[in-house]
């Protein structure tokens, strides 16, 4: 099988058997997976996850957080949509471990973007979308948030953290560089808008009640700390990881720092 992009590197980086792959939300002294577990806990608590939660996940890793939505949160059914195929393969492995098997029928490896990968009709309608950290990649996200307001229920609420441009950017010198790293981290450059064209995408794909909250300094700055602690001390990790967890760390601090990107909580909901 051809490599993937999104793969189970990350198991190095985790504790135990969980295999976290996002940019996490940190506290001094957090291990990564503990990071990443409360950046999850944040998207789950904006969400309102309960036992009446149909969850749609869609960029559910290696299905740490599915785990998280139904044994913390309890929620009340699980679909997901994830483009890689080692992941997806790990997180039904993971689920079916844990007793959850039953969920596992609508855990599917497909590319978000394309129509007909979308919940199967016998699915229960999800009156909750997720992305944690993954929506930035989607190649059209825009047709995605079309979507997700067409298909969820009613009441219901779309929630993702994502990448806007800061309001300070303005394309200079710094855009060679911003399209190099956005290359490299397989995110398409039209898929970093402005707070204010973000919102607007939202509008008009049918979702009002549009709330968002900064978690910028968090995320950025913290994971650019805590790879530059960890480094020092990491045990072998390949190459190719090494390359890519030092290539985030700068990434995120200098567009920290220049006021090129910000990292948003964000929620939705589909108009009437
Ligand atoms: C940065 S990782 C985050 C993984 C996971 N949410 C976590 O927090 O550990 C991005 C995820 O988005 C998924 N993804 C990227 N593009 C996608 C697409 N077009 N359709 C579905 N999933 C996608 C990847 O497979 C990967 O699982």
């Amino acid at each position: 099988m051809a490599a993937e992009f999104f793969d189970t590197a990350e198991i190095a980086l985790n504790d135990g058997d969980q295999c976290w792959g996002n940019l996490g939300l940190w506290r001094e002294g957090d291990s990564y997976s503990g990071a990443c577990h409360r950046l999850a806990l944040e998207l789950g608590d904006t969400a309102g996850l309960d036992n009446s939660s149909q969850v749609l996940d869609v960029g559910f890793g290696c299905g740490d957080q599915l785990l998280l939505w139904l044994e913390h949160f309890g929620v009340a059914s699980l679909q997901g949509v994830n483009l890689s195929a080692s992941q997806t393969a790990r997180a039904i492995a993971r689920l079916r471990q844990r007793g959850h098997g039953q969920h596992c029928r609508h855990l599917k490896q497909a590319d978000v973007s394309e129509e007909n990968r979308w919940p199967a009709p016998e699915a229960a309608v999800p009156n909750r979308i997720l992305c944690l950290d993954s929506a930035y990649h989607f190649r059209a996200r825009q047709h995605f948030f079309a979507h997700a307001a067409t298909t969820l229920s009613q009441g219901g609420k779309l929630c993702l953290s994502d990448f806007v441009l800061a309001p300070t950017y303005r394309r200079g010198v710094r855009e060679p560089a911003l399209r190099a790293m956005l290359q490299a981290s397989r995110i398409p450059r039209h898929n970093l808008l402005s707070l204010e064209n973000y919102a607007a995408q939202l509008d008009s794909a049918g979702f009002t009640r549009i709330e968002t909250r900064d978690l910028s300094r968090e995320v950025m700055l913290g994971f650019a700390g805590w790879w530059s602690q960890y480094q020092q001390q990491a045990g072998p990790l390949p190459v190719r990881s090494r390359l890519k967890y030092a290539v985030t760390a700068r990434f995120l601090h200098w567009a920290y720092r220049h006021e090129l990107l910000r990292y948003l909580m964000i929620s939705a909901e589909p108009g009437a």
